[in-house]
């Protein structure tokens, strides 16, 4: 037999967050807690099924009309027309002005390659692959990969975390932006920063929109946890709606996998918020094709779910009261760790837990502190010290804050 022809192909490196879910499984210590997970989890440890989404998919189910038939290229109108409503506002200018589009995508992920694949081709000239794209130091990992791989070759970070004070550097972030070339892309988190936990406020966002639009930089605004944040789905969408009270031009990508709890679903969209219409439906019919070679199509049960809850008043309201349910079981995870933490008089200050926002907190721990807590605590975190406060129970709290206070104190 001839050798094989994938002999010269190299092994990938696991991706971070699954190698670390894959161990906490193998690891057969009782006390074992995941705190890397990137979803959320009941106090019972349990992934929830959302009981609106229950309720929405027995109605689908018994709904005789619908079928199996490929949706439009573009998605569920009706999905993609109430998911960009939640993200701008009932009352949003650009809504009212008909210069808004949407693509329904494959989660957010999709909405972000889908949006850098138009960007690459058609954004500040054509296939313009030297625009430099700027992601936030640290950022979610799959920020950079999706730009890179969508074919730009100038991938840069803009300072975002400052260590020291555990909070946002928005001097680094401004003194960033007024030094990127003109047209330059930012990714900005539009909520519930991934990993940090720490958003601007609603000033700091005026700040970063007046610096963007006089150095004309494009905002693509990733939001994957609104509602998380705040527990408000208007809150949560502050930012973006600033920027397009301002008269900017923006991408908006929109996950529905935390919000919804609909991870496998792969429910997403993409928003366009363009100058007038004309200039919507020529990006739209160019996001038609990238979509024809992409997926064709996507998928119809997740934005049938979240298209029908957002277009009853009835259902929307129980969809709030499940989104309030997840992040004030995260508000309360972070004040309970928070309060332990302080009355074990664990070295340093733990005020960060509270003040951080979201289903992430950037905890601190350095990597051998980390290592310490996977490897004799069996508490399995990120190698940055990022944890997913809903990794946190009732039961596993004081094992968790005892572990960090040995952590903190024993190992440097
Ligand atoms: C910041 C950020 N953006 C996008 C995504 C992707 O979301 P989805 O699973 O819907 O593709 C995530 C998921 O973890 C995320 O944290």
């Amino acid at each position: 037999m001839a050798a094989s022809i994938f002999t010269a192909v190299p092994r990938a490196p696991p991706v971070a967050v699954f190698k670390l879910t894959a161990d906490f499984r193998e690891d057969g210590d009782a006390r074992k807690v995941n705190l890397g997970v990137g979803a959320y989890r009941t106090d019972e440890g349990q992934p929830w099924v959302l009981p609106v989404v229950k309720k929405v998919e027995q109605m689908i189910a018994n709904d005789h009309s619908l079928n199996h038939e490929y949706l439009p290229i573009l998605g569920l109108p009706e999905f993609r027309a109430h998911a960009s409503r939640i993200a701008l506002g009932d009352d949003s200018p650009a809504i009212k002005e008909n210069r808004i589009g949407s693509v329904q995508s494959l989660g957010g992920t999709g909405a972000l390659r889908i949006g850098a694949e138009f960007l690459r081709r058609w954004y500040n000239g054509n296939n313009n692959t030297a625009t430099p794209v700027y992601i936030s130091a640290p950022s979610w990992e799959n920020h950079n990969s999706v730009f890179v791989d969508a074919g730009f070759k100038d991938i840069r970070t803009y300072r975002y975390w400052d260590a020291a004070k555990r909070g946002l550097d928005l001097q680094g972030l401004l003194d960033d932006m007024e030094k990127a070339p003109e047209f330059s892309i930012f990714i900005l988190h539009a909520c519930a920063h991934n990993p940090t936990g720490t958003d601007p406020t609603p000033d700091q966002w005026k700040q970063i929109a007046a610096v963007m639009k006089r150095r004309f930089l494009f905002p693509f605004f990733d939001s994957a946890y609104q509602g998380f944040a705040s527990g408000s789905l208007d809150k949560d969408a502050g930012a973006v709606r600033y920027f397009v009270s301002e008269g900017f031009e923006l991408f908006c990508a929109q996950s529905f996998s935390k919000n919804f709890g609909l991870y496998n679903e792969r429910v997403g969209n993409l928003t366009v918020v363009g100058k007038d219409a004309d200039n919507v439906q020529r990006v739209l019919s160019q996001m038609e094709k990238i979509v024809r070679t992409t997926w064709s199509n996507p998928p119809s049960q997740g934005a049938r779910i979240v298209a029908t809850t957002l277009s009853s008043p009835q259902l929307f309201a129980e969809w709030k009261e499940n989104v309030k349910t997840m992040a004030d079981r995260v508000l309360l995870m972070r004040s309970e760790l928070r309060s332990r933490l302080e009355s074990l008089g664990t070295p340093g200050t733990w005020n960060h837990i509270t003040e951080q926002i979201g289903m992430f907190s950037f905890t601190g721990l350095n990597p051998k502190q980390v290592e310490y807590m996977i490897k004799e605590k069996h508490i399995y975190l990120m190698a940055s010290g990022r944890i997913n406060m809903c990794g946190l129970t009732t039961k596993n709290l004081d094992y968790v804050a005892k572990s960090i206070h040995e952590a903190v104190t024993k190992v440097q």
